[in-house]
C-alpha cells in the first residue's frame, strides 16, 4: 500500500450515528478511538487544518483544542464534522490543565511564526518561552504523553522540552520528538517532481535538524533513486533546505503574513497518525524526527527512528554518506550545536515559573485542594481563598516547586512542634509551620493518638461542634478556624 493510502486508511470518512451539539466544551460525539490528543496552538495557521486532518483520525477518542483564545469556534465548526473523535475547546492559561489531563499524545504547534527576512532562529526569544510554560503542563498534568513539538526553532525547543521535563523528573527520551516531517514530505515531493515518481512512492531520509544546513536530506539514499549530477543534487539539496523560506517568501503578500501551515498541518498529521499506530501496537513504523541521539556527537539529532508502544524503539543506524552529503553533514554541526547549547542554556535560566503559570494551576483548585496543597508545604492551610492562593503562590514562586498533590497525609515534623505561633480563631492565621493527621497533633472534636496510638484529646465532640480556644496543660494551644470550615487544632 503506498503512503497516502496507508494514511487515509488511517482516517474516518464516514461514522454512523454521530450526535450533532454544539458546546463550547464538548463539542462532538464521542468517538470510538482509543486515544486522547491535545493540540496546543490548535487556533493558529497549522493548528486548525492539522485539527481538521485529525478529527479525521479513527485512532482518537478525544481531541482537546488548546490555545490562548478562540478555540471555540473551531471546535464549534469541527464538531460538524461526522466523524467519531469528540472535539473539545480550551482557551486561556487557565484551561491548559484540562487540555492535557491524561491526553496520550501532545502536539504542539504554539507560537508565532517566520516573517519574511527572519530565520527560525530569530524566533527563540518569544517560542523558547511558549515551550517552556507549555511543557511544564505537560510535565505537570500527562507526564506519560508522547510530546511532538512542532515550534520553531525546533533545534532549540526540543532540548528546552527536554531540559523542562528533566527538571521535573518526568523527562523520557523515548516520548520527546522535533516534527521534522515537512522536511521529508518537501523533500519526497521534490524527487518525484525530479523523477517523475509518483509522490507516494518515493522515500528520502531526512537527518541533523530543522533549520537551514542542519536539515540534510540523503539523496544517496532516496527511493527511487533520482539519477543527478552533483550540482542537481546540491541544488535539490538546497532547495529543500530553503524550502520553508520560498513558502515565507510566497506569502509574504498576504495580510497576517507567516511561514508553511498547510503542508506543515498535512506533514503534522501524518507525524501523529504514525505515533498513534506505533502506540496502538503496529510493529514497524518508522518515522524521520527529531530527538535524544546517540547517533552522532550531537545529543539531539533527527533521523529516521522506528517507534513501538512506549516511543522510540529503535534508532537506526544512518546510511552511509555520499561525499557531498558528508560536507552537508560537516557543515551543519557548529550551527547544530550552537542551537542546542542555546536552548540548554534558556532552559535553567528560566526554570522559575511565573506569576501567571502559578495562577493558571492554582485557579482551578478547589478550597479543600488549596488547603492541601498548603499542608504539603508545611504552610497553614487556614483562612480565605484569597489567602491560601496568595500563600501558596508567594511559596511556589520562592522555590519553583510547582507540585499539586491530589491528597496531603504528611508526618509531623518534629522540629514543626516547637515553632507554632497562635492563631485567632476567626481564621486569621499566624506564621509558622502547621501539619495535622499526625502524632501528638489532634483535630478538634476527635481523640487525638500519640505516637503509641493512645487516645489523648480530653474534649472529642460531635463533628461540626465550634470549640473555640481551650485551656490546656499544655504549653501553647492553636486554634484554625476558617470561616464556615472545619476547626483544627494544633497543641505544641
Ligand atoms: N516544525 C516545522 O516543520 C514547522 C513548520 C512550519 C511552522 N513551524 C512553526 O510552528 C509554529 C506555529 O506556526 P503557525 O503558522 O501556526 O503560527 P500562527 O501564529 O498562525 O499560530 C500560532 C498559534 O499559537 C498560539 N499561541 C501563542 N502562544 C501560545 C501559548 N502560550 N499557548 C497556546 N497557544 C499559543 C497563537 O494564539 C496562535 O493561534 C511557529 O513557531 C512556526 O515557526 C514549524
Amino acid at each position: 500500500m503506498d503512503r497516502v493510502s496507508r494514511l487515509s486508511a488511517h482516517f474516518v470518512h464516514d461514522t454512523q450515528g454521530l450526535a450533532g451539539s454544539v458546546h463550547p466544551e464538548a463539542t462532538s460525539a464521542s468517538g470510538s478511538g482509543k486515544f486522547n490528543v491535545a493540540l496546543l496552538g490548535a487556533a493558529g495557521g497549522i493548528g486548525q487544518p492539522l485539527a481538521l486532518l485529525l478529527k479525521q483520525s479513527a485512532y482518537i477518542k478525544e481531541l482537546r483544542l488548546y490555545d490562548v483564545a478562540n478555540t471555540a469556534g473551531v471546535a464549534a465548526d469541527l464538531s460538524h464534522i461526522a466523524t467519531g473523535a469528540r472535539v473539545t475547546a480550551h482557551s486561556g492559561a487557565e484551561a491548559l490543565g484540562t487540555a492535557l489531563f491524561g491526553a496520550d499524545l501532545v502536539v504542539v504547534p504554539a507560537g508565532v511564526p517566520r516573517k519574511p527576512g527572519m530565520t527560525r532562529d530569530d524566533l527563540f526569544n518569544i517560542n523558547a518561552g511558549i515551550v517552556r510554560t507549555l511543557v511544564a503542563g505537560v510535565a505537570r498534568y500527562c507526564p506519560a504523553a508522547w510530546l511532538a513539538i512542532i515550534s520553531n526553532p525546533v533545534n532549540s525547543t526540543v532540548p528546552i522540552a527536554a531540559e523542562v521535563l528533566k527538571a521535573a523528573g518526568v523527562y523520557d527520551p523515548a516520548r520527546l520528538f522535533g516534527v521534522t516531517t515537512l522536511d521529508v514530505v518537501r523533500a519526497r515531493a521534490f524527487v518525484a517532481e525530479a523523477t517523475g515518481a509518483a509522490p507516494e512512492a518515493v522515500t528520502v531520509p531526512v537527518i541533523g535538524g530543522h533549520a537551514g544546513v542542519t536539515i540534510l536530506p540523503l539523496l544517496s539514499a532516496a527511493v527511487p533513486q533520482p539519477r543527478l549530477s552533483e550540482a542537481e543534487a546540491k541544488a535539490l539539496m538546497a532547495r529543500i533546505q530553503d524550502a520553508g523560506t520560498e513558502v515565507v517568501k510566497a506569502k509574504a503578500c498576504l495580510a497576517g503574513a507567516g511561514s508553511a501551515t498547510l503542508s506543515m498541518a498535512y506533514a503534522a498529521a501524518e507525524f501523529a497518525t504514525s505515533c498513534l499506530r506505533a502506540k496502538a501496537g503496529e510493529r514497524g513504523v518508522v518515522e524521520c524526527a527529531y530527538v535524544a541521539s546517540n547517533l552522532t556527537s550531537s545529543p539531539f539529532f533527527a533521523s529516521p527512528v522506528e517507534l513501538g508502544p512506549g516511543g522510540i524503539a529503535r534508532i537506526p543506524p544512518l546510511p552511509r554518506l555520499s561525499p557531498l552529503e558528508q560536507a552537508g553533514f560537516a557543515a551543519m554541526q557548529e550551527e547544530l550545536a550552537s542551537s542546542i547549547n542555546k536552548g540548554l542554556e534558556f532552559a535553567p535560566s528560566t526554570m522559575a515559573p511565573s506569576a501567571i503559570e502559578v495562577n493558571a494551576v492554582l485557579r482551578p483548585l478547589l478550597l479543600k485542594d488549596l488547603r492541601n496543597q498548603c499542608r504539603a508545604r508545611g504552610l497553614t492551610p487556614a483562612g480565605s481563598r484569597e489567602s491560601l492562593m496568595d500563600r501558596l503562590q508567594e511559596h511556589m514562586l520562592s522555590t519553583g516547586d510547582m507540585t499539586i498533590v491530589s491528597d496531603f497525609t504528611g508526618d509531623l515534623l518534629p522540629s514543626a512542634v516547637g515553632n507554632l505561633a497562635p492563631t485567632h480563631a476567626d481564621g486569621a492565621e499566624a506564621e509558622g509551620e502547621y501539619k495535622e493527621n499526625a502524632p501528638g497533633h489532634s483535630q478538634a472534636g476527635f481523640g487525638s493518638e500519640d505516637v503509641s496510638g493512645h487516645v489523648k484529646n480530653n474534649y472529642v465532640r460531635p463533628e461540626g461542634q465550634n470549640v473555640g480556644n481551650f485551656l490546656t496543660g499544655r504549653s501553647s494551644s492553636r486554634v484554625l478556624a476558617p470561616p464556615g470550615g472545619h476547626t483544627n487544632i494544633t497543641f505544641g
